[in-house]
């Protein structure tokens, strides 16, 4: 009798503890902050920088709201897994951050209903996976940053249906695998920096639906192995950064000053080093 009621109390003091530490819950506050990407003010609601997301399936603590356009997490290393839910309280968001948090997985039940978002910020975190529909309910996302996470590949999946992405930045991860078709909805896009990772090749394939691509950055990778012609259909192609890597060292781009690409000695060089 007694033994169990002194462990039905430290039962108790343990759950509580454990409790007030594993906050599922978090508050903020709306301020009208400037987007840089949008150059507009935005209603942005603020998570408290004391607040913390330990385990899976927390929730933002506020009643809904249409007017918020913007939600921002930052600098906050007890923010562990992103909030759920986040339609139902605020329904129209354009933009999204969460920057230099302890991030670790982003799935679709994070994103999810979230149609109208247009710039999703996840730079900065411990990301090291990212489940293939995570971003499906986001058909009008233009810019998507992952950068300076922990990924390792990327798979045929992870960006399916971005059909009006224009900007992707995967630069500063630990990439060393790109699938074939990672990039094949991405039919609108204009920049990509995979720079900083650990790329070995890249093949004919992965950039074949991206025509209307103006800036690739691959710099600081260890390319051996490139394809002459992947970068032909490229009409807008402004510039393509392979500095630093095995088989090349170089920044290739539209000299418009003195009138002159050098995408052709590009070429030559992939030809014959790569
Ligand atoms: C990241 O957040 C920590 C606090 O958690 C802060 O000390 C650090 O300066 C931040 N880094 C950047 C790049 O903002
Ligand atoms: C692509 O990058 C260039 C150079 O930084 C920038 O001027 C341009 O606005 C970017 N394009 C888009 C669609 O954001």
């Amino acid at each position: 009798m007694k033994i169990s009621t002194v462990l039905l109390l430290f039962t108790i003091v343990t759950t509580s503890l454990k409790c007030s530490f594993c906050q599922r819950i978090v508050e903020g506050h709306v301020t009208d902050s400037l987007w840089f990407r949008f150059n507009m003010r935005l209603w942005t609601f603020r998570i408290n920088s004391n607040d913390a997301i330990l385990v899976e399936n927390g929730e933002i603590s506020t009643t809904k709201n249409e007017a918020i356009k913007a939600l921002t997490f930052n600098n906050n290393k007890n923010i562990k897994f992103p909030p759920v839910k986040v339609h139902e309280k605020f329904p129209n968001l354009v933009a999204y951050q969460i920057f230099n948090c302890s991030v670790k997985d982003v799935r679709h039940k994070n994103f999810e209903h979230l149609s109208e978002i247009q710039a999703v910020y996840l730079g900065y975190n411990l990301i090291t996976h990212i489940s293939s529909d995570t971003f499906i309910d986001l058909p009008k996302l233009k810019f998507l940053s992952l950068q300076g996470n922990q990924l390792q590949s990327i798979d045929g999946h992870m960006f399916e249906n971005l059909k009006n992405l224009k900007e992707l930045f995967l630069n500063d991860n630990h990439i060393n695998f790109i699938s074939r078709s990672a990039f094949d909805d991405l039919t609108e896009l204009r920049n990509i920096s995979i720079a900083e990772n650990k790329i070995e090749y890249l093949t004919e394939e992965h950039f074949q639906k991206n025509t209307k691509l103006e800036n690739i950055f691959l710099n600081r990778n260890k390319i051996r192995s490139l394809s002459p012609t992947m970068f032909d259909n490229m009409k807008l192609l402004v510039g393509v950064n392979l500095k630093d890597n095995l088989c090349i060292d170089g920044d290739f781009y539209v000299d418009i000053e003195h009138c002159i690409t050098r995408f052709s000695e590009l070429k030559e060089k992939i030809k014959k080093d790569c």
